[in-house]
This record gives structure tokens, C-alpha cells and sequence, in this order.
């Protein structure tokens, strides 16, 4: 088997993080999304990977390489528009030639991995297996609707979904796919749609098997999403103090401070993780917060939140609090009159004042 991630697509709903960057590599405790997906294939016995990239490649690219040091062996699949799913599973079918394949959205997490999908998939050979879970919002995914069992009717994203069991950002799929993608025709957002090829394969009497995901899974498209997937990661991590922390420091609870980073007269309580070369001084980190590589908290307090490489937060008089904040952010108080609040943000910027 082989195994396909898709990175192409545009995050808008990430914005403005996606414009500088790819969302599939917003990192969740730490570890970018992306990573989750490349390791879940791994451990479920696939090696070789294609990942379909857009406008973000070269960030795709130099964050994984050649998947060597995941243990895999990838191959970069250029989409030059994100057309849909089943667009990009068309234009990868000469790197998945024949053989049957997982297919994987690079912003979705599945906790509990995707060993048992493909051992299923492997021992009773549909031409399909889709993966359910309930959700309490069905009218924001792709939505199934049973009977007796089987799918008879997929809708993406309705208005009165027909159930609460939502499609996962995981299929395991044989060459049969490649025949529906071909077939099918752009959606009313002009996309081929997943769904869609899915559809064309139950009513052409192919065999699609559903199975109820048990654990957490997570679509990581909006930044509240972002929030909550670092929130149940955290929720899983053991203490590993890699870094320093002085004698006037509190830790409690499960802490991981990288190599090179450093807690000065401060007060963390996990589940939370300093990332490499960040400093965190006279300053509280509460619980479920990821703090990036080379990010300065002084003088402030920050809890459930994630702030990525490079930023600072300095003199901050309000707690920091449910804050999904970029690279090379600066957040500090100043001094200089008037005492207002001063703002240089991006486009489609969120800031909350209490
Ligand atoms: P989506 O979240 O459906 O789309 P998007 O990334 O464009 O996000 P938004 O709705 O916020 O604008 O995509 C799911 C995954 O599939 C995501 O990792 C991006 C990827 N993708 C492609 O690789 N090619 C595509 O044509 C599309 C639509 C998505």
C-alpha cells in the first residue's frame, strides 16, 4: 500500500497564519501538524508516501524532505490550483499507479493512528473504507447517512444534515477511486469533491465499508481547532526537562522543557511545553500551552494557548488566555503616552480585548 497526504488547499479559515504559511505545519504540542499524519502511515506498516502540494511546497518541502527522517521515502505531487480531493487524488494516480492507498488530509489528527483502518482494510479488501466519527456540527463536514449498516448517500457540508456522523480526513481507497475522480464534475465551489467520487462508487455497486473512528480526531481548519488538538495532545505528554530551571521556579503537573530552554522565577503548570531556546522569566504558563522555539515570555501569563517560533510577550498586564499567535509576533506593554493600545496586524487579524 502506498499512502497520500494532501498539503495543497488555501487555510483560509487559518487566516492570516496561512498566509505566510502552510497550515499543515502549524505545530500542535510542538510538533507540526503534518508530522502526526507522516508518522500515523508509518505506523501502520506504509513507507511510501506521496504529498500533493500547492502554493506552500516550498515550506512542505524543506520541513519534511525526503521523509528520511520520518522513516519514509516521499514524492512531491505539484497541484497547480486546490481543485478538490478528488482532483488531487486524479493528478497522483501515475505515483499510485495500481496499488491501494490511504489517502490523508495533512490538517487532521487522529489520535489513536491508523493502524486498525488498514489492517481492516487489508483483511476484507472493499474498494473503500471510509472512516466516521459523530460530531456535534455536522453542517461543517462531509456527512453519511446509514442503513442497515452501509452507506447509502454522502452530502458534503449540509444545511439539514441527514446524520451526525461526519467523514474523517482518512480513506482507504483500491484503483476504483481513480474511475469516480474521472467521472464525476466540479462541485458549485468548483471543486471535485471526495464525496462526490465516493458517491459515484456506491452507486455503481462498488463495496464502500464504513468504520466508527472510537477515539478523538481533529480537522484543524480553524484556529479554536488548532487550540483544541493542543489541548488533547498536551493532555498525553510526560514530564522531560531537557532545559534549565532555576531554584525560584514552580513546575506541577506534566511539564517538557526543550533543550536550550529556560524558566526564571516563574510558575508552570502543565500540561505544557517550552520549546528549544525559549525563555519564560517571572512569568506564569498555565495549563495546555505550547510555547515554540526561541519565544521570550517576560513579566506575563499566558494559559491554553499556542505561540510558534520566535515570539515574544513582555510586561503584558492581562492573562493571555485561548490565543493562537504566529511566528515573530511582538506583544508587550509600552510605556510611552498616550497609553492606548498600538496595533500593527495583518489582514483577517482576531484580537479580543477584555
Ligand atoms: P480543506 O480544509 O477542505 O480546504 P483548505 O485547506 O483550502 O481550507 P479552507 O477551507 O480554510 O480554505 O482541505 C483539506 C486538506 O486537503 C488540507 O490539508 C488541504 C488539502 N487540499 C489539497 O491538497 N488540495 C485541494 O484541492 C484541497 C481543496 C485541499
Amino acid at each position: 500500500m502506498k499512502g497520500l497526504i494532501l498539503c495543497g488547499g488555501k487555510g483560509t479559515r487559518l487566516r492570516p497564519l496561512t498566509y505566510t504559511s502552510a497550515k499543515q505545519l502549524i505545530p500542535v504540542a510542538n510538533k507540526p501538524i503534518l508530522f502526526y499524519a507522516i508518522e500515523a502511515i508509518r505506523d501502520a506498516g506504509i513507507y511510501e508516501l506521496g504529498i500533493v502540494v500547492g502554493e506552500t511546497q516550498p515550506e512542505v518541502r524543506r520541513a519534511v524532505g525526503d521523509g528520511s527522517r520520518c522513516g519514509v521515502k516521499v514524492t512531491y505531487i505539484e497541484q497547480e490550483a486546490p481543485l478538490g480531493l478528488a482532483h488531487a487524488v486524479k493528478i497522483a494516480r501515475p505515483f499510485l499507479q495500481e496499488e491501494p492507498f490511504v489517502l490523508f488530509l495533512g490538517d487532521n489528527i487522529v489520535r489513536e493512528g491508523i493502524t486498525t483502518f488498514v489492517e481492516r482494510f487489508k483483511a476484507s479488501k472493499p474498494d473503500a473504507l471510509i472512516l466516521l466519527s459523530r460530531v456535534a456540527e455536522p453542517q461543517r463536514f462531509g456527512v453519511a447517512e446509514l442503513r442497515e449498516g452501509r452507506i447509502v448517500r454522502l452530502v458534503e457540508k449540509p444545511k439539514t444534515p441527514p446524520s451526525d456522523l461526519a467523514l474523517v480526513g482518512v480513506y482507504l481507497f483500491n484503483h476504483h477511486i481513480f474511475e469516480a475522480a474521472e467521472a464525476i464534475g466540479p462541485s458549485w465551489r468548483n471543486e471535485l469533491e471526495i464525496t462526490d467520487a465516493i458517491q459515484y462508487l456506491i452507486d455503481k455497486g462498488y463495496v464502500v465499508e464504513p468504520h466508527m473512528v472510537a477515539g478523538w480526531w481533529k480537522d484543524t481548519g480553524k484556529p479554536e481547532d488548532v487550540l483544541e488538538a493542543n489541548r488533547l495532545m498536551l493532555a498525553a505528554i510526560e514530564t522531560r526537562i531537557a532545559g534549565e530551571v532555576d531554584d525560584s521556579s514552580n513546575l506541577t503537573g506534566q511539564v517538557v522543557i526543550e533543550p536550550g530552554g529556560r524558566v526564571v522565577n516563574s510558575c508552570i503548570r502543565g500540561p505544557a511545553i517550552i520549546g528549544e531556546g525559549s525563555l519564560i522569566m517571572n512569568a506564569y504558563i498555565g495549563p495546555f500551552t505550547s510555547i515554540g522555539p526561541n519565544v521570550t515570555i517576560v513579566n506575563s501569563e499566558v494559559e491554553h494557548s499556542v505561540i510558534l517560533t520566535d515570539s515574544t510577550v513582555s510586561d503584558v498586564p492581562e492573562r493571555i488566555d485561548d490565543s493562537l499567535i504566529g511566528r515573530n509576533v511582538v506583544i508587550k506593554r509600552s510605556q510611552a503616552k498616550p497609553l492606548a493600545i498600538k496595533m500593527v496586524l495583518g489582514d483577517n487579524s482576531r484580537i479580543s480585548v477584555g
